[in-house]
């Protein structure tokens, strides 16, 4: 079987771009959230990173409006009944997660495949919750998802090869590249990207720097595209503590124990560019 339809659960920054992505390859994308304002904000995402290929002249007005046209939009979990494979990718949480793969184990065909772009959780306790976990599978896709190359691509312990062979192929096809990696805490990405961030934390939090300079010496020094601080502001300061909880709890290990100013500022709400205040403000 062919995925030609797929439903990307979850409309904010991930999944805005996966949406994108799928829906510029052909396929016939279904983006679902709880929320109808992510919804739109969503879609005037993808409007805008579309609108801007067409400016550079990479994209021609009508493949814009065509690559619109493949996205519908949905509220209802029941709307997977159709699709060749699911993509989730909401809150970093594996109850949330868990309970929508139980659901979807309910409603969708034998033959879907279910993926989760979960940055860290065990893909074999989310594949747990159905009665599938053959058909489950990681497919961890890097932000920002249209100008990423990366798919890190994650067996759970019971995925079948078949599944993992057309996930490959569609993430080849999404004109990405598929890295396989096997099921541990923050697979290969974020055992090593986030605490080099926690860090980078701990020394804004001890005074070895300010933020600014501590990115500078990253990006001037190490050739980093953003310095850990505003990398850590656009992935999210929420996002950044469930990895590293994630991390904590998994090893067992304090190495990767969050740094206090972190979980101080997601408490206050200051979860980066999203919330419009992180290590920076942002209009
Ligand atoms: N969405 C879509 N396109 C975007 C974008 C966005 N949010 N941000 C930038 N772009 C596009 C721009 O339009 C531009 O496209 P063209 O080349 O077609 O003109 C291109 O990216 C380069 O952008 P800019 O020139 O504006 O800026 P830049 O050169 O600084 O690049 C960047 C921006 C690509 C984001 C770069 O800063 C970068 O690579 N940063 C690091 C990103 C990174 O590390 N991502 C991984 C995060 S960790 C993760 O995702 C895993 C996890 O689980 C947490
Ligand atoms: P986000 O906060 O931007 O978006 C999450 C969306 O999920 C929101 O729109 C929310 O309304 C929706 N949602 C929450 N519960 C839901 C439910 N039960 N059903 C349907 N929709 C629901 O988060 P994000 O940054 O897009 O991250 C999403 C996932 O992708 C997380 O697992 C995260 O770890 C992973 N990820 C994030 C990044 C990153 O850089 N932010 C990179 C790779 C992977």
């Amino acid at each position: 079987m062919n995925i030609q339809t797929v439903m990307v659960i979850g409309a904010g920054q991930m999944g805005s771009g996966i949406a994108q992505v799928h829906a510029m390859a052909g396929l016939n994308v279904i983006l679902h959230d709880i929320k109808k304002e992510s919804i739109e904000r969503g879609l005037a995402t993808i409007t805008k990173n579309l609108t801007r290929q067409v400016e550079k002249g990479r994209v021609s007005e009508e493949e814009k409006q065509s690559v619109l046209e493949r996205i519908i939009t949905s509220t209802e979990l029941l709307d997977a009944a159709s699709v060749d494979l699911v993509i989730e990718a909401v809150v970093e949480n594996v109850e949330v997660k868990s309970k929508i793969f139980a659901e979807l184990d309910q409603i969708v065909p034998p033959s879907t495949i279910l993926a989760t772009n979960t940055s860290s959780l065990p893909i074999t306790e989310i594949a747990a919750a159905t009665s599938r976990p053959e058909n489950v599978i990681g497919m961890h896709f890097m932000n920002p998802v249209p100008v990423m190359k990366l798919v890190e691509v994650i067996r759970g312990l019971a995925t079948a090869d078949e599944v993992y062979e057309k996930i490959k192929a569609l993430s080849l096809k999404l004109g990405k590249t598929p890295v396989e990696v096997n099921d541990f805490p923050g697979f290969v990405s974020n055992r090593i990207l986030m605490p080099m961030i926690n860090e980078a934390i701990f020394a804004v939090y001890e005074g070895v720097a300010e933020p600014a300079a501590i990115d500078e010496v990253m990006k001037l020094g190490m050739n980093h595209p953003m310095g850990p601080l505003t990398l850590a502001d656009f992935i999210g300061l929420d996002t950044c503590l469930y990895i590293m909880k994630t991390l904590h709890d998994g090893f067992g290990d304090d190495k990767y124990r969050p740094c206090p100013l972190l979980r101080k500022y997601v408490k206050a709400g200051w979860l980066g560019k999203k919330t419009g205040r992180g290590f920076y403000e942002y209009n």
